[in-house]
């Protein structure tokens, strides 16, 4: 049987967690679903954000349904304490390299976005980060006084911006899979023009995309896609990057869609065993008040159903149920319009259920 780790996290992560699981269940399969406690929980019970006991089950699971880390009530915790460190070991002790990050608008938001309603309606593309490697690893980095450059004696700060042939093969691999199943269009974005590494990067992936002569492979540089993602985004599908332009242009992307409480993640590793999520934080702001929207970790969930349990038409289930209740108007304050129907956690998600038990 498969097994799902569930990991609810601090701030509203037990809220919105605690309603993908009603939802999980109401589709009535046969999985396992085993919880512990990530982040501030698990910093309370104890004493640490990612105890022994949680990464074990995260280990063995097939997939991980997890909520938000990061109350302010720990900022002034030492680093390694903090529930932030949670999610990065997760990632790293599962080499999570492959973030999916979809934007997808759904017809009745189409007004929440900040761009015209022409340009957003029907948006529906696929953000793919590779997430273990890039400036954001590489080393040697630190800080020293400059031996040379304009201000020799200075202090300064270096980074290393590095990637390896394996780690751009690999999510280049990722990104073509998902374009199949898709419109068969992948957009590789880099910066070749400038750095090596993301020559390597336009090389490697160009070598890749000869295995998949059906999906129409183009490059395109960062800053031109930072414009075309506002300009005209419907004008790309599935979209891959590494780790620091892919943190960027995820958010932008998101950000077009207008709510952040509507949006899933994926992250992804080569055994297929994924982390799902959703896109925002723990909104300490809102915490224990009922309110947050849970349908990004509801269509987490969907993606969870998805990519590691081999599970499509409950993913597809979970997904019309969710365009069900928003066409019925119902709205959490994130989405919250004149004339719809505002919501609270609960019952959203309780809409959701209804909608799939109805359906089947
Ligand atoms: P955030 O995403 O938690 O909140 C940003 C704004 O969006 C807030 O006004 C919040 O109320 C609202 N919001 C977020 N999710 C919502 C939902 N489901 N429904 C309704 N409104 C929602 O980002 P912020 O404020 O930058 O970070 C708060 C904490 O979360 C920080 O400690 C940060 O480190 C942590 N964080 C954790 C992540 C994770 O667990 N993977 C990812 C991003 C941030
Ligand atoms: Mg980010």
């Amino acid at each position: 049987m498969k097994k799902i780790a569930v990991l609810p996290g601090d701030g509203i992560g037990p809220e919105i967690v605690a309603e993908a699981v009603k939802v999980l269940n109401a589709l009535e399969l046969e999985f396992d679903m085993e919880a512990a406690p990530v982040g501030g929980a698990a910093y309370e019970s104890h004493g640490h954000p990612l105890p022994e006991s949680t990464l074990k089950l995260a280990q063995e699971a097939d997939a991980i349904l997890f909520g938000a880390v990061g109350d302010w009530k720990y900022d002034k915790l030492e680093r390694a304490l903090r529930p932030e460190q949670a999610i990065l070991g997760l990632r790293k002790h599962l080499g999570l390299f492959a973030n999916f990050r979809p934007a997808i608008c759904y017809e009745q938001l189409t007004h929440a976005s900040s761009l015209k309603p022409e340009l957003i309606a029907g948006l529906d593309i696929l953000i793919i980060r590779e997430l273990t490697g890039d400036i954001y690893f590489g080393q040697p980095r630190g800080r020293r006084t400059a031996p040379d450059g304009h201000f020799p004696g200075a202090e300064e700060a270096f980074d290393t911006m590095r990637y390896s042939r394996p780690e751009i093969e690999r999510i280049a691999h990722i990104a073509f899979q998902a374009a199949r199943k898709r419109s068969q269009r992948v957009t590789s974005v880099d910066k070749s023009n400038v750095l090596e590494t993301f020559q390597l990067w336009k090389d490697v992936v160009t070598e890749v995309g000869q295995q998949y002569p059906d999906v129409a492979l183009d490059h395109m540089y960062v800053d031109n896609a930072a414009m075309q993602l506002v300009r005209a985004p419907k004008k790309f599908d599935v979209v891959v990057t590494g780790n620091m332009f892919g943190d960027i242009l995820s958010d932008e992307a998101a950000m077009l869609t207008g709510s952040i409480g509507m949006l899933p993640s994926a992250s992804l590793n080569e055994r297929g065993q994924g982390l799902y999520e959703p896109s925002h934080g723990s909104a300490p702001d809102i915490a224990g008040q009922g309110i947050a929207n849970p349908l990004a970790t509801i269509l987490s969930a969907a993606m969870m159903l998805r990519f590691s349990l081999d599970q499509p038409q409950a993913a597809d289930r979970i997904e019309s149920a969710v365009q069900h209740v928003l066409a019925q108007g119902l709205r959490t304050a994130d989405i919250h319009s004149d004339g719809t129907t505002k919501v609270g956690t609960r019952e959203m998600g309780d809409a959701v259920v209804a909608a799939i038990t109805t359906k089947t």
